[in-house]
């Protein structure tokens, strides 16, 4: 797939996804009260990584449009697929993105605005919405890219910001203190004017996979898309607004967040695996919903982890944070970086391999990574370890590690994704980190693996017993060149 240019849009994805087993489609009419919400869930809990699949919903009660969710996070296949490339080749497709980022080109007409409906007729009971965690949550809540732009730069800004619906022509957006789109909102909303804003439904994978990453404030994550496509984005302007939304998209609700009116927001089943409390955020209003003909619906689903919520977020962000130590850091002896599929965005856990090239090497690599992260466990390894691998890790923590010479706790950091910390007087969450240098720190001489070629002489044995089939690990592969 090296000459990938992107998915002509979503359905061309999900055509893509549902030939090699990823999406299932569910015939029966489901109930969005409850119905998606735990068949994903039971997915999620239910099947191995290897199985996992995302769903589409051809009918959804109460609305014309067809639910989709987890088609693009069910799993590491569904994530590489979105990409264009094979599951071991995520990083390197985030690497080319973030050094040939590629802006996006501006389209006159596009299909996401095939049909429009304005004002009254701009309806949300018409989507189906799903609630995700039913009977707990305050009601549904849509999970999708979120655009809206900066007054004073002009610059978009794209994220997923769950956005709870109050009214068939109102919503409360989760718009926190400290993200990207909250400070966007503000520059207008200071003014006392309403802060355009969009929520782009099933536009092409790419969008979402950039939109989800943690990227430094000022930097349009369309540039990225267009990057992770090897191919520009094509935009188009809203309706309503003078935002930018991407042409192909299925859905787009346009609105403004208006200046002064807060609602309570919440409770809600979160990717930490708890409800939330409730707070006030920003009103918007609906000012249109566009959309393609015989459009569908996606919803990004997330709660109790691992949920597609972080499997997107741990793998966009690894890609980023590989290419922030390499690039901005100049750690070219930084090998790969791999975030667990539980946490995703915050509070999460990197393992990153390396070749140290002093003893105190891979404690400084740590340190670069909890200053400029919200990243709680950082655990480094050396450049020949699997650290996708359960058993390799296990090995090196037990192998290579002591915990008096090798562990670094730093406290201080602000931790808003960290449910194990409560907030102080300032309500802020300050929280710690830990590095864990798990490289070779003394000289661990040969390994207890018999030579290469004698493995190698076994495994023609094996074969002509007609032993089961295997496949040999990588570790072990390693661990045989190596010696
Ligand atoms: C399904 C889903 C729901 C999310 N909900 C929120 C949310 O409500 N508030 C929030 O701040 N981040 C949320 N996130 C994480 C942000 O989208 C992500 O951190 C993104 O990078 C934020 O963009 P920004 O850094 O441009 O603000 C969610 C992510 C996903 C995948």
């Amino acid at each position: 797939m090296s000459e990938f240019t992107g998915f002509r849009d979503f359905r061309e994805f999900l055509t893509a996804a549902e030939q090699r087993g990823l999406l299932r489609r569910i015939r029966r009419t489901v109930d969005r009260s409850w119905e998606p919400a735990c068949l994903a869930k039971l997915m999620f809990h239910g099947l191995p990584m290897e199985q996992r699949f995302g769903f589409h919903f051809d009918k959804v009660d109460g609305s014309e449009f067809p639910l989709v969710t987890a088609a693009i996070g069910a799993s590491i296949s569904n994530y590489a697929l979105a990409l264009g490339v094979e599951p071991e080749r995520i990083n390197d497709r985030w690497n080319d993105a973030l050094n040939r980022l590629v802006p996006p080109t501006i389209v006159a007409t596009a299909p996401c605005q095939e049909v429009v409906r304005l004002g009254r007729d701009a309806r949300l009971g018409a989507l189906p919405i799903p609630v995700w965690t039913p009977r707990k949550d305050a009601g549904p809540y849509i999970t999708t890219v979120t655009v809206n732009r900066s007054a004073e730069t002009g610059i978009q800004n794209m994220g997923v910001y769950r956005t709870q619906v109050r009214d068939d022509h109102s919503v409360i957006v989760n718009l926190s203190p400290g993200r990207q789109g909250h400070e966007f909102a503000q520059t207008y909303l200071k003014q006392g004017e309403p802060a355009p804003i969009a929520w782009v439904v099933a536009a092409d994978p790419a969008v979402y996979l950039a939109a989800v990453a943690n990227l430094p404030i000022g930097f349009d994550e369309i540039m990225v898309a267009g990057g992770l496509r090897h191919d520009p984005v094509e935009l188009v302007r809203a309706q309503t607004s003078n935002l930018f939304v991407p042409a192909n998209a299925e859905i787009v609700i346009e609105g403004e967040v208006l200046p002064g009116r807060m609602a309570t927001e919440g409770p809600f089943g979160e990717s930490a695996g708890y409800m939330s409390g409730t707070a006030r955020r920003p009103v918007a209003r609906i000012t249109a919903i566009t959309h393609r003909r015989n459009a569908l619906y996606y919803g990004l689903s997330s709660q109790m982890p691992p949920s597609e919520s972080t499997v997107m977020q741990s793998l966009s962000n690894a890609g980023l944070y590989l290419h922030m130590l390499r690039k901005d850091y100049g750690e070219t002896s930084v090998r790969d970086a791999y975030i667990d599929l539980m946490f995703g965005g915050g509070a999460s856990h990197i393992t990153i391999s390396m070749t140290p090239e002093d003893p105190e090497h891979a404690k400084r690599v740590g340190r670069i990574v909890a200053d400029n992260t919200l990243i709680k466990r950082i655990t480094i390894v050396d450049a020949d370890i699997d650290i996708r691998d359960r058993i390799d890790m296990d090995w090196v923590m037990s192998a290579h590690f002591d915990p008096a010479r090798d562990t670094e706790i730093v406290g201080g950091f602000p931790m808003p994704a960290d449910h194990a910390v409560s907030p102080d007087e300032q309500g802020r969450k300050m929280g710690g980190k830990i590095i864990i240098d798990a490289t070779r720190s003394v000289d661990t001489g040969a390994n207890s693996l018999p030579p290469r070629e004698l493995m190698l002489k076994a495994r023609e044995i094996w074969r002509d017993e007609g032993l089961p089939e295997i496949e040999i690990a990588g570790r072990l592969r390693k661990r045989l060149d190596r010696g």
